[in-house]
């Protein structure tokens, strides 16, 4: 998906436009009309906030005035580097040098045909996609970590306790304090609702990363979508069929991958024990561990704690959150720990901004909450990244020997403590009757 913003041009020019793109798929025309906003700026701010997708065409016709059309140039290339930026109309010889040196990017006449017009923006939006995709990639390789990453995955046996919830504001938190080296996979393949969770528009997902990247972590980093928060994202296929075509194996190349290249890897999980989240045991160093607060949602927590030992895959960093805590729930804090055999390390309570902040896809500590649910959630966070580091925002040299590091010291190995090999572990779990 892309935009094509087309401003200050006559109604037929328009016209033209709109049949030049007519045939794409995925080009979302946007016109501004007279009168024009005052500068590039204004007209950039009102078109992004309502466009889903990036701008990556600009189209600049007579009306925006030969006295100002060189500077629209110039602070549309440093406000969005990337955009593609195509001038309409009669253009005199000082004023068309003066646009090149803006760095226009081509020149259509003012009675320039549909075909010719299709050519130009077409040309335009590919070399507009390809510096998008290659600046995203510069990015992250710049980021890429210097200490040993963390691969925390959230789980839970059932479905709607707010794994995703935890799990997009623990991305956020931990991306404050990795800017560009904390990265969200949704591997809730089938029904997974990151991208909402977080407002995006992802152009790829999971499915694109594990057929077509292969081990290239370039090509790997071309499919992640960014968050305003310097985070990044590899969402669910749109359609849940997709989700066949993902195996636990390429998950587990998935995050092995990722974690070469980020800080934090933070996945999120379909409810119980499918084969998209074994694979990702397979790479986890910190487990983080999801219930209700209901005697179902614990006794199934506590069957899921013991399925994992009996596989094998009882890993060192283990946290256990309970959510939608309740005083009135009849059951306390103290019964659950009784009931899992292990302390809770954060609850978090029921909260009307919980659901509010699902449905306007900005996760609490996106949006600076300062209610009770994101004070726990802020906890949450420390406990993978305490302020001190956090207030540093970089790592420096030696951090891996904190406390807090995690206990895997290479990524690509499987996790620490596994007994079974991850084959082993699936068949068991077929034994076990577990999918
Ligand atoms: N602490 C909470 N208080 C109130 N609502 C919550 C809380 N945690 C989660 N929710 C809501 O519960 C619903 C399910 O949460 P979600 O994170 O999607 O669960 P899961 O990913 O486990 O299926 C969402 O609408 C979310 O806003
Ligand atoms: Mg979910």
């Amino acid at each position: 998906m892309s935009t094509t913003v087309v401003a200050g041009c006559a109604p037929a020019v328009l016209q033209r436009v709109e049949r030049a793109i007519s045939h794409r798929s995925g080009v979302i025309l946007h016109a501004v009309g007279s009168p024009l906003p005052s500068n590039a700026m204004t007209m950039l701010a009102a078109t992004s906030s309502g466009a889903a997708a990036p701008v990556d065409v600009v189209l600049l016709g007579p009306d925006v005035g030969a006295e100002r059309t060189a500077a629209w140039v110039a602070e549309l290339a440093a406000l969005s580097p990337h955009t593609s930026v195509v001038l309409l109309g009669e253009l005199g010889t000082a004023e068309l040098l003066a646009a090149l040196r803006a760095g226009v990017r081509d020149v259509l006449g003012s009675a320039a045909e549909v075909d010719e017009v299709r050519t130009v923006l077409e040309r335009a939006a590919h070399t507009a996609a390809e510096r998008r995709t290659t600046s995203a990639a510069r990015v992250v390789a710049r980021s890429a970590p210097t200490v040993a990453p963390r691969v925390i995955t959230i789980i839970s046996p059932k479905g709607g306790v707010g794994k995703t919830t935890v799990a997009t504001n623990l991305a956020v938190g931990l991306s404050a304090a990795a800017p560009n080296s904390t990265v969200i996979v949704d591997l809730d393949v089938q029904f997974g609702d990151v991208a909402s969770g977080l407002h995006l528009t992802p152009e790829h997902s999971v499915l694109d990363a594990v057929h077509a990247s292969g081990d290239d972590t370039m090509v790997l980093k071309t499919f992640l979508t960014p968050h305003s928060s310097a985070l990044y994202a590899l969402c669910a296929p749109e359609h849940p069929a997709g989700a066949d075509q993902v195996s636990g194996d390429d998950v587990a190349l998935l995050l092995g991958q990722l974690a070469r290249q980020f800080r934090f890897v933070v996945v999120d999980t379909s409810a119980g024990l499918s084969e998209h989240t074994l694979g990702a045991l397979e790479r986890t160093t910190d487990l983080l561990l999801l219930c209700g607060m209901d005697v179902p949602s614990v006794r199934a927590m506590r069957k899921e704690l013991d399925v994992l030992d009996e596989l094998g895959m009882a890993t060192a960093n283990r946290r256990v959150v309970v959510n939608s805590v309740d005083s009135r729930s009849g059951l306390t804090l103290k019964d659950i720990e009784g009931m899992l055999g292990c302390p809770v390390d954060v609850s978090l309570p029921r909260s009307k901004e919980v659901p509010l902040s699902t449905n306007c896809g900005v996760p609490l500590l996106a949006a600076g909450s300062r209610g009770s649910a994101a004070k726990e959630l802020a906890k949450l966070v420390a406990l993978y990244c305490p302020p001190r580091a956090r207030r540093k925002s970089a790592f420096r040299r030696g951090a891996a020997k904190r406390a807090d590091a995690p206990v895997l010291a290479d990524a690509g190995a499987p996790t620490a403590g596994s007994a079974a090999s991850p084959l082993e572990r699936r068949g068991m779990l077929n034994v076990l009757g577990v999918r």
